[in-house]
């Protein structure tokens, strides 16, 4: 297990709305959902779009370029945007203090 600090706390997100950080040399997108942080590879599986750029559905992040759409617990790419594909997921870790961390 190697944790990664993110330098977010988790009281500075809002619940939905995804939040771009960077560990361990990847993008994430980082978001606050049903109460609890989830962090995905944030570059698109299909053109490398931001994933910290789009918008939440349901339990899914929705790409803000051709809006592919993920699970954010899973990273299951939605078979009905099939030109995505499923995409990396990564456990958050909250401090007492409420700072995130990444295990990568
Ligand atoms: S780059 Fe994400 S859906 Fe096209």
């Amino acid at each position: 297990m190697a944790l990664q600090k993110l330098g977010i706390n988790k009281k500075d997100l809002k619940e939905d709305s995804p939040t771009g950080a960077e560990a361990g040399g990847k993008k994430l997108a980082v978001v606050l959902h049903k109460g609890k942080v989830f962090a995905i590879y944030a570059v698109c599986t299909h053109e490398g779009g931001p994933l910290e750029e789009g918008s939440m559905d349901g339990d899914e992040i929705i790409c803000p370029w051709h809006s592919g759409a993920y699970n954010i617990m899973t990273g299951k790419a939605d078979e009905n945007t099939n030109w995505v594909h499923d995409t990396p997921v990564y456990k958050i870790v909250e401090g007492a203090d409420g700072a995130l961390s990444v295990d990568m």
